[in-house]
């Protein structure tokens, strides 16, 4: 179906309560409801946004369009949680409402100060003829829940030498100061990201340009910028779009990754930095965001989706999900991504078993599922290739596999149910050298596949869409032998 423009910006108020009910009557009967991942009650979410901890709770806010699987009249929906596994849905948290903020309450991040947290957006803004205007807004939530908006913008205007796409701010705070990072797009068309300064969250300077050493050709937009310090490194994430595929690299239509470097330099707005990483290696992963918690853990959230393409739970009137926490380190110059232990919480019946494989495909008998973690750990391989297959069925299978002639690994979605996003293939692969030994702790929901690769070394994520008989689980080895130690534990 097509959206009118008038479709996708009608307000709340002109909403009937029978048409949210009748929606929400066709999302809760779509096969393909998720059941231990954070997904809209109706309508589409898109970007994390406003992760924080604050006040003992974690607050994790999201880009919602709650009338349809379209972009449209974005809102920030609140939910919350005390151990990132258990989420609360608190509700509607900023409404667009205002000549600042009339055509989207757009992303934003979330940070404390003075015993409340401050909620930075982006207002976006059209006219008359459709052109965009950004302004960033400041909404202030209290020790008890509610949300207050500031009734003028923060930032009114877009700085000189930018396009208006300019959106997106991160806030930290370094000694007195609180610094904003914002995606703007340079008047010649090329992403980059600007900083702004501020003593007080609401009085904000414009400090110029951060300079990396990415210069003008790193594609025409960065989306969602972050920045945060590590173990003295600085880390530099955001979302280019307009990168061109390259080998197994940026296959997606629009990327996220990150740099890491000495700790940004604030007087000079410089990074020196090493190359650019992606964050994640399948297929549906964008927009992320970090925040860190009260036990100085560094904790990462993205989008489980990817703008501009069509999922098939559109017809059921829903689309997306957000991606399990998991909490980053530096290892030798890289991000390490780890599930966050909390997500042990969730583990029911365990099954184990250690066999070796050799030419030949195994179902194993008592590992059947849908939901669930399986954590399969490869030894002593000679084999070509092995792994293991997911959601199998008579004609389904979703395939993790180490092939070890190309040293890569490969998440295979060919067959693994409903179709989607074909022009951009159904295979990603990453290389893994010194893979001495291969593990795959695999987080599989009713309609998503999250693979940490040798303890977060990479990340695979995907949207898989299969029936629901197909529940099998089998391992493999093909040209040889490997020992595989599987554990699965049902998630309830
Ligand atoms: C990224 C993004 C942001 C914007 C938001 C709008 O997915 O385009 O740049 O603020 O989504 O929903």
């Amino acid at each position: 179906m097509e959206w009118t423009k008038e479709q996708r910006y009608r307000t709340m108020e002109d909403v009937s309560e029978d048409e949210i009910q009748a929606l929400a009557k066709t999302v809760n009967q779509c096969p393909w409801r998720q059941s231990f991942h954070i997904q809209p009650v109706t309508g589409l979410l898109n970007d994390p946004n406003g992760f924080s901890y604050f006040n003992g709770e974690y607050h994790l806010f999201y880009q919602w369009f709650p009338l349809g699987p379209v972009h449209g009249l974005k809102h920030w929906y609140h939910t919350k949680s005390k151990d990132l596994v258990h989420w609360e849905n608190v509700g509607m948290a900023i409404e667009p409402s205002n000549e600042f903020d009339r055509h989207g309450a757009y992303s934003g991040s979330g940070i404390e100060h003075d015993g409340k947290l401050y909620l930075m957006y982006t207002g976006n803004t059209r006219d008359e003829y459709w052109n965009r205007h950004p302004y960033q807004c400041l909404a202030v939530m209290n020790r008890d829940g509610s949300i207050v908006k500031m009734d003028t913008p923060v930032i009114a205007e877009v700085p000189s030498g930018y396009t208006d796409h300019f959106r997106d701010p991160k806030v930290w705070k370094n000694g007195d100061l609180f610094y904003s990072v914002i995606g703007a797009q340079r008047k010649n068309e090329t992403g980059s990201v600007v900083l702004y300064r501020s003593r007080d969250l609401i009085d904000w300077q414009f400090a110029g340009e951060v300079k990396t050493g990415l210069g003008e050709e790193f594609g025409y937009m960065w989306e969602c910028p972050d920045y945060f310090e590590m173990n003295g490194q600085g880390v530099f994430l955001f979302s280019p779009q307009g990168l061109i595929a390259k080998g197994d690299h940026y296959q997606n239509i629009y990327q996220s990754g990150y740099v890491i470097g000495s700790p940004i330099d604030l007087e000079n707005n410089e990074l020196d930095h090493g190359d650019f990483h992606e964050l994640d290696r399948g297929f549906d992963f964008y927009a992320p965001q970090t925040t860190v918690d009260h036990q100085g853990r560094r904790i990462l959230v993205g989008w489980m989706g990817l703008p501009e393409i069509d999922y098939p739970t559109d017809s059921n009137g829903w689309a997306h999900c957000l991606t399990l926490p998991r909490e980053l380190k530096i290892k030798d110059g890289k991000l390490i991504q780890q599930p966050v232990p909390e997500l042990n919480l969730l583990h029911g019946k365990m099954v184990e078993i250690s066999r070796s494989v050799e030419n030949e495909n195994v179902r194993l008998d008592n590992f059947e599922g849908d939901v669930y973690e399986l954590l399969a750990e490869f030894s002593d391989s000679n084999a070509r290739e092995f792994g293991v297959e997911l959601r199998v069925g008579e004609n389904e299978k979703t395939v993790i596999k180490y092939d070890a002639v190309e040293k890569k690994v490969v998440f295979d979605r060919t067959s693994s149910g409903e179709s989607f996003a074909e022009e951009f293939g159904a295979i990603r692969k990453c290389t893994m050298d010194n893979a001495e030994k291969i593990s795959f702790r695999i987080f599989v929901d009713v309609s998503s596949v999250e693979v940490f690769v040798n303890d977060g070394v990479e990340v695979f994520t995907g949207r898989i869409f299969p029936d629901k008989n197909s529940n099998g689980i089998s391992v493999f080895a093909r040209g040889g032998h490997t020992n595989v130690k599987a554990v699965k534990w049902n998630i309830n």
